[in-house]
């Protein structure tokens, strides 16, 4: 196994691998930073090249796709027939042009997107999505599962990048709705950790109803079971006002009710919330 990329990811990756017994070769622009792994006997190779001819997989971990780029850039006929794992953070569109570049060397190719930080590798907490070779894969699985819980979505090259952001998007937008509550609620004096079980238990309310709705979305047909575009439209404007009375930013209410009238002007009033998936699938709008 070759490791290219010995910044505070790289390490962890090749320190792990050394602690489950392979034998690495390790690769980094500053060699200086692969001491403390050639002291558990890893071993430096002096090039790029000879790194890769040294083992049937590379796993790269540098910066970005620019710096990857640079990296690689004297590697030619040694990936041949060769596995090169890209845990590089990128987006979808990289990874499916990496695939490319890997491809025209004859390269097997797995891009990645490590949902961990570097002290969780090596253990189940790292959740390490994967997508390309399903044989490439299946192959290597006992070695990937070694570094975290590895998770392969398809052959798609760019479906990791897209479930890294994806997943991002979820985090993001709970903790944002965590916080209007937080600011809501401090107005009158509860702060956050007194109004924090309500909000959990509302959140894992929420989650519970996206397998259903899921459905909904996937079959394009919105009955309204529970509450209607409308009726959620209604409640938005009233939290709207609460936050402005309240001095309270109302930017996210005003995204989430900009998004819903929409949805209504299309004559979505009576459907149920997911409708508003169309809102989404379209480019951003000019506001
Ligand atoms: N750290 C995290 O918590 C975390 C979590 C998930 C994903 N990731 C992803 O893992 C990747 C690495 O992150 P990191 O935390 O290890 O970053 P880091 O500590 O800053 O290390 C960056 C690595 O990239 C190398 N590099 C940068 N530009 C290069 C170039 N032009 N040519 C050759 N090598 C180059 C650096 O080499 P030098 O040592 O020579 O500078 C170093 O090995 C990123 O894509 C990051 O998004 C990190």
């Amino acid at each position: 196994m070759t490791i290219i990329g010995l910044g505070l990811m790289g390490r962890a990756l090749a320190d792990s691998l050394l602690t489950a017994g392979h034998q690495i070769t390790v690769w980094n622009r500053t060699a200086a930073k692969a001491e403390d792994l050639l002291a558990q006997g890893a071993l430096l190779a002096d090039s790029v090249n000879s790194a890769v001819s040294a083992s049937p997989v590379t796993i790269t971990c540098v910066t970005d796709d620019q710096s990857l780029r640079q990296a690689l850039a004297p590697v030619h006929d040694e990936l041949d027939g060769r596995l090169l794992v890209n845990l590089t953070s990128g987006d979808s569109a990289q990874a499916r042009a990496m695939a490319r570049w890997a491809e025209q060397r004859g390269a097997h190719y797995l891009d990645g997107a490590i949902m961990a930080v570097p002290p969780a590798i090596g253990t189940p907490e790292a959740v390490i999505l994967l997508s390309g070779s399903t044989t490439a894969f299946e192959t290597h699985q006992s070695i990937l599962d070694g570094l975290g819980t590895a998770t392969f979505l398809g052959e798609d090259h760019g479906l990791a990048a897209l479930y890294d952001v994806a997943g991002l998007s979820m985090m993001w937008g709970v903790l944002n709705a965590w916080l209007q509550g937080v600011a809501l609620l401090g107005t009158a004096g509860v702060d956050a950790s007194t109004y924090t079980p309500f909000a959990v238990q509302m959140a894992e309310g929420t989650v519970g109803w996206l397998a259903g709705y899921a459905d909904q979305v996937d079959s394009g047909a919105y009955p309204a079971d529970d509450a209607t575009l409308a009726t959620h439209a209604g409640a938005m404007a009233h939290l709207i006002q609460e936050s402005e009375r309240l001095g309270v930013n109302a930017e996210l209410p005003k995204l989430f009710k900009a998004l819903a009238d929409r949805a209504i002007t299309a004559g979505q009033a009576e459907e149920s919330y997911p409708a508003l998936v169309e809102q989404f699938t379209q480019a951003s709008r000019a506001s």
